[in-house]
């Protein structure tokens, strides 16, 4: 079977979406959670609607996609009604994806979601490398401390965090020291590789609009830092941290790579917005003929098993 769970929160099926691609309505919404995957994933909202960037602001390349959105949303509002209505229905979790502004404006929603009925998992997302002027947080570890801090003061509800990808072990030390001080559900790696820039030489020119054409990189240009970045946290986290693997996935096999470094959960980003929800249908059956082909029932059978030589 391909069942999973993050503590107490059950997943009928171990693939979800990455939050951002098709999953910005409750028409899209919906339709995921019709489908093979274990749940879905809502937009980062932000307090109030925004409209993002400007156009041209998302491009796919051969290998993957490149995006500077700068959080186009409905606002949390709308987001947290979906999750009120439709939490934990049979074994599929609606999980709210928030993505504030500043610390304070992800204060205030953490507020909102504490004082609604929605009683299932929240992402802090601390990584969104595409808002104008700000950095992507969880790059100053002393700002997570603080603001994780500050949430956890009255948030008694499930949260998980969704992380950048870190390039050197030193980062990955230290992410891991501020987390496994808070009771955190899971967290998520990774998101976009920040600040990609892809460059068309027939044209001569960038492909997207906002900052001058740099923007985040998904795809199979991201599948080795994110298989690192799951590897090293499962390394370094407290065991009551689960861990969502997220980053080039578009096969059973990749899903297989990313549960043997040790994710619960997997999510895909750029692979659904090619293929969309029948991709999940695809990737859970090449999982299972792996699993059949090594004699495994269960993903408990291979997660976190990876062998170093
Ligand atoms: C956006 C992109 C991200 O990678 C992210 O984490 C959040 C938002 C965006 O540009 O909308």
């Amino acid at each position: 079977s391909l069942k999973a769970n993050i503590g107490k929160y059950r997943f009928n099926n171990v693939l979800l979406n990455a939050a951002g691609i098709r999953c910005a309505t409750t028409d899209e919404l919906t339709k995921i959670l019709r489908s093979t995957a274990g749940g879905c994933v809502t937009k980062s909202a932000t307090p109030q609607p925004r409209e993002g960037n400007e156009s041209p602001r998302m491009k796919a390349t051969p290998l993957g996609c490149i995006n500077s959105m700068g959080l186009p949303n409905h606002g949390l509002d709308y987001y947290l009604k979906f999750a009120e209505e439709n939490q934990g229905k049979n074994d599929n979790q609606v999980i709210l994806s928030i993505a504030g502004l500043s610390v304070d404006q992800n204060l205030e929603m953490l507020h909102q979601i504490q004082d609604s009925s929605f009683d299932g998992l929240t992402e802090l997302n601390l990584s969104c490398p595409n808002i104008k002027g700000e950095s992507q947080i969880a790059y100053d570890f002393e700002a997570v401390r603080d603001i994780l801090t500050k949430a956890f003061d009255f948030f008694t509800k499930d949260i998980g965090i969704k992380l950048p990808p870190y390039f050197d072990l030193h980062q990955f030390d230290q992410i891991a020291d501020v987390l496994n001080e808070f009771p955190i559900a899971y967290v998520n790696s990774i998101n976009s590789i920040g600040n990609g820039l892809i460059v068309n030489p027939e044209t001569e020119s960038v492909v997207l609009k906002p900052k001058g054409g740099f923007g985040g990189l998904g795809g199979d240009y991201v599948k080795p830092t994110a298989l690192a970045n799951v590897r090293g946290l499962r390394l370094r986290l407290k065991p009551e941290i689960a861990i969502i693997g997220t980053g080039g996935i578009k096969s059973g096999r990749d899903v297989f790579e990313h549960i043997l470094c040790g994710a619960n959960v997997v999510q895909i980003g750029t692979a659904f917005g090619f293929e969309d929800v029948k991709i999940f249908d695809r990737i859970s059956k090449e999982l299972k003929e792996i699993m059949a082909e090594k004699g495994y029932t269960s993903l408990d059978d291979f997660r976190g098993k990876l062998k170093t030589l």
